[in-house]
């Protein structure tokens, strides 16, 4: 099956951003899972056509990541970090409210598709801990009162892209360091930001 236009337009602008394009695989199996919502072997098989990469190329690197999800995924994937840093200044509490609040257990995905929640390891924000991701994009020091109030946010407003800048400005604590000019395109985030490629939650 081949992608709508739009997504295939934002394709060819992030291959058209690197000298090589196998240098877009990543950003593009992002794509990808989004468009399917989850990864498919048709969707990895376009991002090999998009790459030059053979179709086994492309899965070596999306089956190392854990964030490139093969099944399927909501809108929104909240990412709780519970290793050590968050684990001791709440992350579990966050979690577990993130799971009350959205009713979705973690590891799991609503059964309107929606949202997914799950419980990851360090994303390297120990610094701003306790830390959360929403489709990748990073929101430091939450606690329980703001990780529901984020979610309610999701679920009232299904905002279409997901800012850090924003989330951090909204449902943020103290924060690990500065994190650079704000890019009002996109998400800011920490490299590698998708937020100039259009960071969404899900296309109108
Ligand atoms: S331990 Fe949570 S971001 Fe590092």
């Amino acid at each position: 099956m081949s992608w709508p236009d739009d997504v295939v337009e934002r394709a060819e602008v992030m291959v058209a951003k690197y000298p090589e394009s196998r240098s877009a695989v990543m950003p593009l199996l992002y794509l990808a899972m989004r468009e399917d919502k989850g990864l498919t072997l048709d969707g990895m098989r376009q991002v090999a056509d998009y790459t030059g990469l053979t179709p086994v190329q492309v899965e070596s690197v999306a089956s190392f990541y854990s964030m490139y999800k093969r099944d399927s995924v909501g809108d929104y994937i909240v990412s709780v970090c519970t290793s050590i840093s968050c684990h001791l200044l709440g992350g579990d509490e966050v979690l577990e409210a993130v799971a009350e609040e959205t009713g979705v257990p973690p590891g799991e995905t609503g059964s309107d598709g929606r949202l997914s929640v799950e419980g990851v390891e360090c994303i390297g924000a120990c610094g701003g801990a306790p830390a959360v991701q929403v489709n990748y994009e990073l929101v430091e020091g939450v606690t329980p009162d703001s990780a529901r109030r984020l979610c309610r946010w999701l679920a009232d407003d299904q905002p279409v892209v997901i800012s850090s800048d924003q989330m951090q400005a909204d449902f943020g604590g103290i924060r690990s360091f500065e994190w650079g000019p704000a890019e009002p395109g996109g998400a800011t985030g920490p490299v590698p930001a998708f937020g100039p490629l259009g960071t969404e939650g899900q296309r109108s």
